[in-house]
Order: C-alpha cells, then sequence, then structure tokens
C-alpha cells in the first residue's frame, strides 16, 4: 500500500471519531434518550424541583424550619425516590402520594418511570439527591438557620452534579 493511500484511508477511518470528539468538546454532556412523553414528565418533574428549592429557601428566609423540611421530605426527599425507580411505582409505600403521582399517567407504558431510562450512574445521582434532602429535612428541623443552609447546598450540588453530567435533548 502506498503512503498516500494510507493516508486518505486513516483520515477516513478517524473522520467519525474526529467529529465525535468535537462534538464532545461542545458539549460533554451524556445524552439520554426517552420517548417524548417520558421526557415531558421528567423535564417538568424537574421544573417542581426548582419550584421546591425556591420553596425551600423562601421558608428557610422565614426561619420556618418545619416548612422547609416539610417541603424537602414530600418534595424531594426519600420519598420521592420512586419516580427515579424502574417502574413508577413498584417501589412505592403507604403513605406516599401514590394518586398524585400516577394521575393522568393511565396505562401508558411510555408513562412509567423515566428510573428504567436512566444510566446507572444517572440513578445514583438521582438517590443522592433524595438522600441529601432527606438529610436536610433532620437538619433543618434542629432550626439552626446556619446548619440548614450548608445541609440544603449540598442538595442543590446534587441538582448541579446531574445538570453538569447528562441531557436529555
Ligand atoms: C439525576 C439527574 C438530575 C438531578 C439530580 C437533577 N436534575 Fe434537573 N435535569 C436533569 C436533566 C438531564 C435535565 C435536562 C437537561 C437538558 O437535556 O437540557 C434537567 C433539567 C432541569 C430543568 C429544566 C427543565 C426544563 O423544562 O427544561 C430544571 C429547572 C431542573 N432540571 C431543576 C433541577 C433541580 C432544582 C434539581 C435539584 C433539586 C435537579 N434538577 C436535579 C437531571 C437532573
Amino acid at each position: 500500500m502506498t503512503k498516500k493511500l494510507m493516508l486518505i484511508l486513516l483520515s477516513i477511518l478517524l473522520l467519525p471519531l474526529s467529529s465525535l470528539v468535537m462534538a464532545e468538546k461542545t458539549d460533554p454532556r451524556n445524552m439520554v434518550e426517552m420517548p417524548a412523553k417520558m421526557q415531558q414528565h421528567f423535564l417538568s418533574n424537574m421544573r417542581r424541583h426548582l419550584i421546591s428549592l425556591d420553596a425551600i429557601i423562601a421558608a428557610l428566609a422565614d426561619e420556618d424550619f418545619e416548612k422547609a423540611a416539610d417541603i424537602a421530605d414530600n418534595q424531594l426527599g426519600m420519598g420521592k425516590r420512586h419516580q427515579c425507580d424502574d417502574d413508577g411505582h413498584k417501589n412505592q409505600h403507604k403513605g406516599v402520594d401514590h394518586k398524585s403521582m400516577t394521575k393522568g399517567l393511565g396505562k401508558d407504558p411510555k408513562n412509567k418511570g423515566f428510573g428504567k431510562m436512566m444510566p446507572p450512574e444517572m440513578k445514583a445521582m438521582g438517590m443522592q439527591l433524595h438522600h441529601a434532602a432527606s438529610d436536610f429535612a433532620a437538619v433543618a428541623r434542629k432550626g439552626d438557620q446556619q446548619e440548614s443552609l450548608k445541609a440544603l447546598q449540598k442538595v442543590s450540588t446534587t441538582c448541579v452534579a446531574c445538570h453538569q453530567t447528562f441531557r436529555v435533548r
């Protein structure tokens, strides 16, 4: 094989690789594919996370620790982890708002928990959020604003970590 031919072959072989590397450079996040309906459900769940965070900060500013803890527990805490599980409600426990969670989602398998579309690393990050939120609730109930803020920042860190690693579109 001539040197020229070798070079041409080599560049053809490397071409898709270089565009991959370029795509990586522009957006380092891993793409997580999911059906459109589930993606909508996932993103609206995300927007609710931000609403919850906002409400927690407001409650902390008012020194209403009980309220801040309740929001964290009920909206972001371990009781909410089933949304990240493989099956939207398989791991439900009594007392968690099962009805509101599955309301309107029907039996469409596309609407099952988006957990089954998530790579294990992403699921683990989701679990870190639920853990951090439950930890925050416990700290907040002790009524120390400084400590509560520290614990809340551990919650927002889990949001940031996942956002830097994954995307769905
Ligand atoms: C397990 C991973 C993960 C965690 C944890 C997480 N997010 Fe997200 N979030 C995502 C992904 C992925 C997207 C979609 C990003 C994209 O594709 O543009 C997203 C999108 C969003 C959006 C945009 C929604 C829209 O309609 O475009 C908001 C707001 C958001 N997240 C808030 C939060 C907040 C607040 C927290 C923490 C309390 C949080 N997220 C925790 C993965 C996560």
